[in-house]
């Protein structure tokens, strides 16, 4: 057979007991991404995602809406039998196969390479199951590697893989641990699955147990174990989610350091596993950069700032405690302290958005200011435009946006209120304390503002006739 033909079967079905979860495991995230997408993502890396089947079960169809955008193929396990049974769903669909790759929904970390590496082995050993093994700090919890002993010294055969609960006591001082990643000829396989028992503390169809089977018959059964151990770290429970996660997490800052990102304290940031950070920015202590953020060149994003979904171009300064979300800001615009940057926000080159400014939907173009205590929602401000503190987009009339238009060169005095829709032309000044409803024309005045009255020595006559009041009480 010169071109064998791979599939790979990820098992996705099981509901994650020891979660305690109302979302299913494998939906839970590290890095920002499911375990399932980190799994499918390593796959891809072997085959296509035509050749990729997630079998899945236990809220079958919120996994499936979550993971399809993948293009993986799907098969359901409608009860959850085992992993056994979880492989007895797919015979049909692996029949146009002659190898599959079984790899597990919850263990996340394994690289392409490792799953390379034990294809290549299988194929070159002809074997009819290769089992992916580790020898964990500690192996509790795992099925163990029961290998044959050939003149004193243990072979590449596998005789069994032994489930922890049914350890005899010499096997439970086996390190040698099943990573749930298989390589098997798919013949060989469904051959034999339907000698599968539920004889075990589960009552379930553990695929583990068709080892002994091809075994019993003289079908080769290998293990190759890997030196990289942390890849194929399960997760059953919460505290193995946060390991993984922090593994992911380290091993992304390592990355982002190692290609000339500054990372101060990078053990206090999160970084999503899909962020990418340009040359010489500085990320300073406790920032998180989210989901689909992108990060230019020298920029400094400040302690507690947190950007999901946010592409920053160069030279952005991000000062503290500011938040993005699902927006753009340009090169060399300035951000907070404390602003939020809410969906939809276009921030331009070298605009500024001071401390508790709010943006949404807003455009603000180059040079465009608003330094402080404002919120814009659904407007468009032009180059050069000052927006005076405290100014106030009136967007929502209780049941439609509108939007506020403001143009090149305009200037917005303080404590204005502008209730849309409303234009306001190019190079118009509006004076402080206004509420416009009305467009402003280029180059006019919008005012509005009652008279200012002075009236000389009221105050102290005021206070004068509230002590007197006072006494006589
Ligand atoms: C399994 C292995 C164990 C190995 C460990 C590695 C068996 C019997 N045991 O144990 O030897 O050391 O993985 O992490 O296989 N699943 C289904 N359908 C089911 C049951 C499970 O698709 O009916 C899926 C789960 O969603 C999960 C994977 O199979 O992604 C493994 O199941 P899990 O229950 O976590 O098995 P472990 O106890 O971890
Ligand atoms: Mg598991």
């Amino acid at each position: 057979m010169t071109n064998p033909r791979f599939a790979i079967a990820i098992l996705a079905a099981g509901n994650g007991t020891r979660l305690k979860s109302k979302l299913p495991k494998v939906l839970h995230k590290i890095a920002g991404l499911p375990l399932l997408a980190h799994v499918i993502r390593a796959a891809a890396g072997i085959v296509p995602p035509a050749d990729i089947f997630c079998i899945i079960g236990h809220e079958a169809a919120r996994v499936r809406a979550e993971i399809a955008p993948l293009g993986t193929n799907f098969i359901e396990q409608l009860e959850q039998r085992g992993t056994g049974h979880a492989m007895m769903q797919c015979r049909e669909a692996l029949s146009a196969y002659h190898h599959v790759l079984v790899l597990s929904g919850d263990v996340p970390l394994i690289r392409p390479e490792t799953i390379a590496a034990l294809r290549d082995y299988h194929i070159a050993k002809a074997a009819a199951m290769t089992i992916l093994t580790s020898q964990p700090p500690d192996p509790f919890g795992y099925g163990r590697i029961v290998r044959r002993v050939v003149k004193g010294v243990s072979s590449d055969i596998v005789e069994a893989i032994v489930e922890q609960k049914q350890l005899t006591p010499a096997q439970q001082e086996v390190g040698e641990i099943n990573s749930g990643i298989y390589a098997f000829n798919v013949a060989d396989l469904y051959s034999r699955i339907d000698q599968l028992s539920t004889d075990n503390p589960h009552g379930e169809f553990y695929l583990t147990q068709i080892a002994a089977i091809l075994g019993r018959d003289g079908r080769p059964v290998l293990a190759l174990r890997t030196p990289h151990a942390s890849e194929v770290l399960g997760v059953n429970t919460r505290r193995e989610l946060a390991q993984l996660d922090s593994i992911l997490r380290e091993r992304k800052t390592r990355e982002l350091m190692d290609n000339g990102v500054t990372i101060y304290k990078p053990e206090t940031v999160l970084i999503d596993a899909d962020v990418t950070v340009g040359e010489d920015t500085i990320i300073e202590p406790f920032v998180q950069l989210l989901g689909d953020t992108n990060i230019g060149q020298e920029c400094i994003i400040r302690s507690y700032s947190v950007l999901t979904d946010t592409r920053v171009g160069d030279f952005v300064r991000i000062n503290q405690g500011s938040i993005a979300e699902e927006s753009i800001i340009e090169q060399a615009a300035v951000i907070g302290p404390y602003a939020r940057i809410r969906p939809g926000s276009e921030i331009g080159p070298e605009a500024h958005v001071g401390n508790f400014v709010e943006t949404k939907k807003t455009k603000m173009a180059r040079g465009a200011k608003a330094n402080h205590l404002t919120y814009l929602g659904d407007a468009e401000i032009g180059e050069r435009t000052n927006i005076g503190a405290g100014t106030i987009t009136c967007n929502y009339d209780g049941v439609n946006k509108h939007r506020t238009v403001i143009g090149n060169g305009v200037f917005i005095g303080s404590d204005t209120t502008l209730v849309a829709p409303i234009v306001i032309g190019d190079g118009a000044y509006v004076g402080a304390a206004s509420c416009i409803t009305r467009d402003v024309p280029p180059d006019a005045l919008g005012l509005t503002r009652p008279e200012l009255q002075i009236k000389n020595g009221w105050a102290k006559e005021k206070r004068k006739r509230l002590e007197a009041a006072k006494q006589k009480k």
